[in-house]
């Protein structure tokens, strides 16, 4: 299998580290360069990054130089999990470039040109790279994943509104403190308490999620006609983002209907083989107390989603809770199976 050089934007943070941590044994990525900060820029990878998940960071990068976030860069494709202030300057410029750039930031989400990709959701949205291309002749072009609270819930939502149409979804997020970055949240903020507000969010969850449920017509997506209210706090746990969803159906269905849905779906990633695609994306759990992000959030390898939960509901027709690992399925672990699928399908030969 041909293997690809990939540069890391924003490589020392805690998603930069997922990406370090899941591509050590890729078969088809190998890391070659990482980017970061001034503040690490000049020193080795494993002098500037504070390495903050379990396990030993990767011996292969730790004499890698840490280098600005600019091109020219010693990779065949970019993968980004810088903050959202800088993304747009920096990700734009590597396209322009002439690198593929796929990012976790919300620089490019909704831009109209720009596949806002679930690859088990919406790989039919990567047309939209004919449309970059008419504008960048350079061989460059950006692939967002959503929000890390957006792919859980419309991973979720897919094979329902697929089967019975969703007319309306409200969600109450529950995030946890790996979202927010490191140091993320103050200590003496988050324990013993819960904080109602993560800026931005709520507004994320709801336009991003109508755009990837949104069908590709003439080189531009069709939103999906749904209402989505989206309610988020921050909660003390370290990894496992989840969510309190509530679902209005276009067309009637029994309990049984709506279980057999999600616990059967199945999509292009699975078929392909991908390599980070989970065999099962969804596992619907029966027991009354879970999912839970202890017991939950490493489920296929942190790729796939648990539902529980499921009901009928009192105000709209359904309610369930979705869990996801919000640093794997929720960005790096999304970024590299979009990704392979973008080789798996053509979209980018290296
Ligand atoms: N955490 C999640 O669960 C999650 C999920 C989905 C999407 N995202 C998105 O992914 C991105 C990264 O999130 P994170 O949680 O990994 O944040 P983080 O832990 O704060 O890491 C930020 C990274 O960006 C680098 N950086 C900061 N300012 C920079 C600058 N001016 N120039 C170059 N590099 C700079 C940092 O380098 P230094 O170490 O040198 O400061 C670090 O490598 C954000 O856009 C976030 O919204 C995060």
């Amino acid at each position: 299998m041909k293997k690809y050089r990939v540069g890391i934007l924003g490589a020392t943070g805690m998603v930069g580290q997922r990406f370090i941590q899941l591509l050590e044994h890729h078969p088809q990525f190998e890391v070659s360069a990482v980017a970061a900060s001034d503040r690490s820029q000049g020193k080795t990878y494993g002098e500037a990054c504070s390495w903050r998940l379990t396990g030993e960071m990767p011996p292969a990068v730790r004499s890698l130089p840490v280098q600005p976030p600019a091109s020219p860069l010693d990779c065949d494709l970019v993968f980004s999990s810088l903050p959202g202030d800088i993304a747009r300057e920096t990700e734009g410029s590597f396209a322009a470039a002439g690198y593929p750039v796929i990012s976790n930031s919300s620089a490019y989400r909704m831009d109209e040109d720009v596949p806002l990709l679930i690859p088990e959701v919406n790989h039919q949205h990567l047309d939209l790279l004919a449309r970059q291309r008419q504008q960048n002749t350079s061989g460059g072009f950006i692939v967002t994943n959503p929000n890390c609270s957006t792919i859980m819930l419309v991973l979720a939502l897919a094979p329902l509104h697929a089967a019975f149409g969703i007319s309306a979804v409200a969600a109450t997020t529950l995030q946890a403190l790996s979202g927010a970055g490191y140091p993320g949240v103050a200590s003496l903020d988050i324990l013993d308490n819960v904080l109602p507000y993560i800026g931005g969010e709520e507004e994320k969850i709801e336009s991003e999620t109508k755009k990837i449920l949104g069908h590709y017509v003439d080189q531009r997506i069709e939103p999906a006609p749904m209402a989505v209210s989206a309610q988020c706090h921050r909660v003390n746990v370290m990894d496992g983002h989840m969510a309190a969803v509530r679902v209005k159906l276009e067309r009637k269905a029994e309990l049984h209907d709506l279980r057999e849905a999600l616990a059967s779906f199945y999509s292009l990633p699975q078929e392909l083989g991908l390599h980070s695609a989970p065999p099962v994306p969804i596992v619907v759990r029966e027991e009354q107390d879970r999912p839970q992000p202890k017991l939950d959030r490493d489920a296929g390898n942190g790729m796939t989603i648990t539902v529980g939960r499921l009901r009928e509901d009192t105000v709209l027709d359904y309610r369930f809770v979705v869990l996801s690992h919000n640093t794997i399925r929720g960005a790096a672990g999304a970024a590299i199976l979009n990704a392979e699928l973008l080789v798996a399908l053509g979209h980018w030969t290296g």
